[in-house]
């Protein structure tokens, strides 16, 4: 970690902000100075993208695929030779649990293993053409990929976007988020130590609406790629549209989990809890509706009370199931929702506890579930981004979908019931990016395509799709007579 304010990466060298200003980075845990971040300004993103520019002609795009593949391996072998090292930055800059935190850095070791493996395995397509004709599509890199990420998975969000990105061939202009991003600047040494040549990703710490939007509106990116609020994904479109630059953009949810009158009690309940609680609610693919038949409503939200008024919240040191959220921003955010929640009138039906010996300058919220929530209440329309649950009734199976499907958004879904038409059913009749059937994979799943429709935006990461995203098709037609 640069002990300095040098969190700038440039063309492989550490540098302050070209205007010599600094961001300060609390500990969520307990409101401590941490660390001091580079704020990055335009003239900073000039110059990355100047040195990811001349990176992709001269040196990455002359690379084959198992070279790239080779240096992608290095890279996760280091990042699990430094799992511990960067487990403890990642909870002590993000206030995740410690356990939540190494499953992070093993997972965004992972990213790099299977992208370093994929690399080499993209093949293109010929198409049939007339007689005398031979027709191609060559996948081909993007060029120069802009990358803004939030912070709630600083560490895995580098591996999912840069792991791709680089296998397929491009360079980079990554901007983390100014909340938390520690992880993201070791992470970005390691790649340097095991050889990614100077260029090829370059780092630029910094506020968003100073170096964001600088990188979004840069002429001379190839493609951008933001995950974080639907309020500045439209931002970032309107930066790109000046320069049509395609965007990919993963802007959160409001997911459904549905449970129908057949469902395995007992296989649900853990799994619908830790689809909320995981990493304190802030997580895009967070089930925060659980939407439950009327028939088994009583007995299933009993039930759930009963797990929810049990959970503990505290310092990452403590590893309890939920740590603080992020800032104090994001907690009046969050009690902003259970204060009118309240007024509302709407029943909270269990709350979790705080541990006493949490530092009250830390950003604590306990674990909520309200219900039965209207479905136009904002509980079941707005993405808190918060450990809090609600709870909607349905009466029959096409209800049910109906009200899935009755949100802006459209990222997530889970299924519970043994019943095997239904399962497939409503599973092809939820809009969303993956649906899970008994079953929930918020955050796992490294191997599978991920994305929303609808406002949770466009575009795939993870699996084999997210090297054909960082790609582009060329078509080549050799008339050979
Ligand atoms: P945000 O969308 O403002 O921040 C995400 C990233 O965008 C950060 O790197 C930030 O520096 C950058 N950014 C901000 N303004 C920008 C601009 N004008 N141009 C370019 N880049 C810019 O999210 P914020 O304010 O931290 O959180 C607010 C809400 O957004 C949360 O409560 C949550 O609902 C949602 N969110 C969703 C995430 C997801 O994973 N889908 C992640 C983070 C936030
Ligand atoms: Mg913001």
């Amino acid at each position: 970690m640069p002990s300095t304010t040098k969190t700038i990466c440039i063309d492989g060298q550490w540098r302050a902000g070209a205007q010599g200003q600094t961001i300060d980075v609390h500990a969520p845990s307990n409101g401590e100075k941490i660390a001091m971040l580079a704020r990055g300004t335009q003239t900073d993103i000039d110059d990355a993208v100047g040195s990811a520019r001349k990176a992709f002609d001269d040196v990455w795009s002359k690379t084959t695929a198992g070279e790239r593949s080779r240096l992608l391996s290095a890279l996760s072998a280091r990042i699990t030779d430094c799992a511990a090292e960067l487990a403890e930055i990642e909870a002590q800059d993000t206030g995740k649990p410690m356990r939540l935190a190494k499953n992070d850095i093993a997972t965004t070791a992972r990213y790099f293993e299977f992208f370093a493996g994929a690399a080499d395995k993209l093949q293109g397509d010929t198409i049939a053409l007339l007689n005398g004709y031979q027709a191609m599509v060559n996948r081909e890199p993007r060029g120069v990929v802009g990358h803004i990420i939030p912070w709630n998975y600083p560490a895995q969000m580098f591996g999912r976007t840069v792991a791709a990105c680089l296998a397929a061939g491009n360079t980079t202009v990554f901007k983390p988020a100014e909340d938390a991003c520690l992880s993201v600047i070791r992470m970005t040494e390691l790649a340097h130590e095991v050889g990614i040549p100077a260029g090829v990703l370059n780092l630029v710490t910094g506020l968003g609406h100073e170096a964001g939007a600088a990188l979004a509106s840069h002429h001379d990116i190839d493609y951008m790629s933001f995950t974080g609020s639907p309020e500045v994904g439209t931002e970032i479109q309107k930066a790109a549209a000046a320069h049509h630059t395609p965007c990919a953009l993963e802007l959160g949810g409001k997911s459904p989990q549905i449970v129908f009158e057949d469902a395995d009690f007992d296989r649900a309940l853990p799994v619908i809890v830790a689809a909320i609680i995981q990493n304190t609610g802030q997580t895009c693919s967070a089930g925060s509706r659980v939407l439950i038949q009327r028939s088994i409503y009583d007995r299933f939200v009993t039930a759930l009370a009963r797990r929810i008024s049990a959970l503990k919240v505290g310092s990452h040191l403590a590893d309890l199931d939920c740590g603080p959220l992020i800032s104090a921003k994001q907690l009046a955010r969050v009690q902003g929702f259970i204060e009118r929640a309240h007024a509302d009138g709407v029943p909270c039906i269990a709350k979790g506890s705080l541990d006493p010996s949490a530092d009250s300058r830390g950003h604590y919220v306990e674990p909520m579930l309200f219900g039965p929530v209207d479905t136009q209440h904002e509980l079941a329309q707005h993405e808190v981004f918060g450990p809090i649950l609600a709870a909607i009734v349905f009466d029959d199976e096409q209800h049910a979908i109906e009200i899935a499907n009755d949100t802006p958004f459209g990222l997530i879904a889970g299924i519970w019931t043994e019943n095997g038409g239904r399962q497939m059913r409503v599973a092809k009749q939820v809009r969303a990016g993956q649906v899970y059937i008994n079953g929930y994979g918020a955050g796992g799943g490294v191997e599978l395509p991920f994305g929303g429709v609808k406002r949770s935006g466009y575009g795939r990461s993870k699996g084999f799709e997210a090297l054909r995203e960082y790609t582009v098709g060329k078509t080549i037609v050799i008339n050979h007579g």
